[in-house]
């Protein structure tokens, strides 16, 4: 129905309408002058010339919907209502993304960084703080190069973790990389904010087996780990994405895998006893032998009784030896979860990737390198850490809960082994000692309505809600690379010290207080500036922030 039906023609009516049109006008007009400036910026700031076609996208361009939704992978992150970029320009070769961080400074444009796109809200390529703004996606920059002999690899920020395993596995049948279970991870955002697998465990996490890294600052220039010092070495790895500069690309450590792994998944339901064997399982994740990953999927099921819910538990699992091993293992440590043999199937390690990641058996390991995700969906997630055991009744309120949800999804994750070894302040990612397992909640939706979206956001933080009970307290520690906004966000642009403790100090515990140092050393004009990025200390609060720092 028009508005004109149902209100009398006023002349505030045409002074609105008058100035929306004005509006939107002025800001076409704005939009041009900054893709124009900007595009003559690169030019005037590249060795080669770039044609507009070969590297930059506009708003009139046809292909800006597939190109900013290629790599994104929260549908919910690409409604109309989303502020989009005024331009998507996507670097050729290194020197490009220095040009990108010079010619926005120039332009005076907020730059957005994506490499696999996989942030849970969408700061990859959306932006509540700062409009208009520009995606730098760093897509075409995913050259890998393997030395095994050196047992490493530079990666650039562009490829996914999926073409790293791959690259490996071409290679060698014995070496691998403890990242990410997801394929489709770009492994410039992903190490950034920690990075963990089914092997961390044993090896820790992909940024503790960083080895160097190349880094576009925010001057423009190219460092390196030995130019950028171990301060900033430190920040990168762990202090969560796009606040200290553009990694360009990453010198990762190469890790030992035997030629046959083992996996599994074992489902059970509440009626097949779920909840006793999950509080073994609490008993015992972190303690288990180190080869050993079980990480539990949890999800609610029709019960064999018809119109009837349940809960399902699937025990995933990743074992680097033979099952015969494993079966000793578990026969040891874990006897209640029932493990025979024929729930196990042994493989290549890099077989052992694709089923953890959801590929069906017998998918040729070469679909890594399309560097696609299997699955798009609209979602929402929250992270905790459980330091203490949950006890029965406590998993009993849990199920209520899940089984009132709309296709709910916890993962359930565990820890210990390296992860306990290495020391909080190793590198920015603090969740270590005594941490038994990381909970993931995630609920997922398959269409854009607005009430949709707001009865499954409401039912998760009602969920984690109940939680706190049973999770880790003083701070509630999150992981930074499950980014979650409803923790706080930077406001109008400012970042303030005070505000950013509250998320800060649950992403990296008392590492918060370093990163803020080493953002006001390398970034103290907030170039590189997102809705949870690390502040540094405002001018004004200056004296009473570092007071309260030391
Ligand atoms: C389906 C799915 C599965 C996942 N599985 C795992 C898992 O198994 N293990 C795990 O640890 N995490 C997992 N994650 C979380 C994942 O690690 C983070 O979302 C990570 O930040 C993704 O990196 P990206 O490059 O794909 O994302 P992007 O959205 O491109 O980037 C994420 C953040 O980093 C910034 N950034 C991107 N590129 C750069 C760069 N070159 N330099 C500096 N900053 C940059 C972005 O601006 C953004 O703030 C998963 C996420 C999803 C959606
Ligand atoms: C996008 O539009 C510009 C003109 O506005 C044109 O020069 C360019 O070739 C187009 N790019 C693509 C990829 O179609
Ligand atoms: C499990 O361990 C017990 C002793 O702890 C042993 O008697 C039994 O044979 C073992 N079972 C298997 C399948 O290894
Ligand atoms: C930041 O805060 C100041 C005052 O505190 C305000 O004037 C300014 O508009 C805010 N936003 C930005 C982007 O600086």
């Amino acid at each position: 129905m028009e508005p004109s039906n149902l209100v009398p023609f006023s002349s505030f009516t045409v002074f609105f309408y008058l100035s929306i049109a004005l509006l939107s006008l002025s800001s076409i007009a704005v939009s041009q002058t900054v893709q124009e400036n900007f595009f003559q910026c690169i030019n005037q700031n590249s060795e080669l010339y770039v044609p507009f076609s070969s590297a930059f996208v506009s708003p009139n361009n046809d292909s800006f919907s597939s190109v900013l939704q290629s790599t994104a992978q929260n549908l919910r992150c690409l409604e109309p209502s989303v502020a989009k970029p005024q331009l998507i320009f996507t670097p050729l070769i290194e020197s490009h993304v220095q040009a990108a961080v010079i010619c926005a400074k120039e332009v005076g444009i907020q730059i957005r960084m994506r490499s696999g796109g996989h942030d849970y809200e969408g700061l990859s390529y959306i932006s509540d703080l700062d409009s208009p703004f520009i995606i730098v996606d760093l897509g075409k920059l995913r050259a890998i190069s393997v030395d095994i002999d050196d047992n490493s690899a530079w990666v650039q920020a562009g490829a996914t973790i999926g073409e790293v395993y791959y690259r490996i596995f071409q290679k060698s049948k014995t070496h691998g990389f403890p990242a990410g279970l997801c394929t489709s991870l770009g492994i410039g955002g992903h190490i950034t904010g920690g990075a963990y697998g089914t092997m961390m465990r044993k090896f820790g996490l992909g940024a503790d087996n960083v080895l160097d890294a190349r880094i576009v600052d925010a001057q423009g220039r190219i460092l390196d780990r030995q130019s950028m010092g171990e301060d900033l070495f430190w920040a990168i790895r762990g202090g969560g994405g796009a606040s200290f500069g553009i990694i360009l690309s990453w010198k990762i450590k190469l890790v030992p895998v035997p030629s046959i792994v083992t996996v599994f998944t074992v489902p059970k339901t509440l009626e097949q006893g779920a909840t006793k064997i999950l509080y073994k399982w609490q008993q015992v994740a972190d303690k288990l032998d180190e080869d050993l990953f079980i990480r539990v999927i949890i999800q609610n099921a029709d019960a064999a009784q018809k119109g009837e819910k349940t809960v399902q538990t699937a025990y995933n699992a990743q074992f680097l030896g033979t099952a015969s091993r494993l079966l000793e293992v578990m026969n040891q440590s874990f006897p209640e979860l029932g493990l025979t043999q024929k729930d196990c199937t042994e493989m290549s390690w890099i077989q052992s990737v694709m089923y953890i990641a959801g590929y069906p058996s017998k998918t040729p390991p070469e679909v890594l390198l399309e560097g696609k995700s299997l699955f798009k969906n609209y979602f929402k997630a929250k992270s905790d850490f459980v330091r203490e055991p949950i006890p029965e009744d406590g998993l009993e309120g849990l199920w209520k809960r899940l089984m009132e949800g709309d296709s709910p999804l916890m993962i359930w994750n565990p820890y210990g082994g390296m992860m306990s070894k290495i020391s909080e302040s190793e590198i920015p990612f603090p969740h270590r000692k005594g941490v038994i397992f990381k909970i993931q909640y995630v609920t997922l939706w398959q269409d854009a309505d607005k009430d949709t979206a707001a009865k499954h956001i409401d039912w998760i933080r009602k969920l984690y809600n109940y939680m706190a009970t049973y999770a880790s307290t003083f701070p509630r520690e999150a992981y930074v690379n499950y980014r979650d906004l409803d923790l706080g966000v930077n406001k109008d642009g400012n970042t303030s010290f005070i505000q950013a403790s509250v998320w800060g100090s649950k992403y990296f515990k008392n590492n918060f207080n370093r990163l803020v140092r080493i953002k006001n050393k390398v970034d103290p004009g907030n170039m590189f500036r997102h809705e949870q990025s690390i502040p540094p200390l405002a001018l004004t609060g200056k004296r009473r922030g570092k007071r309260m720092i030391h």
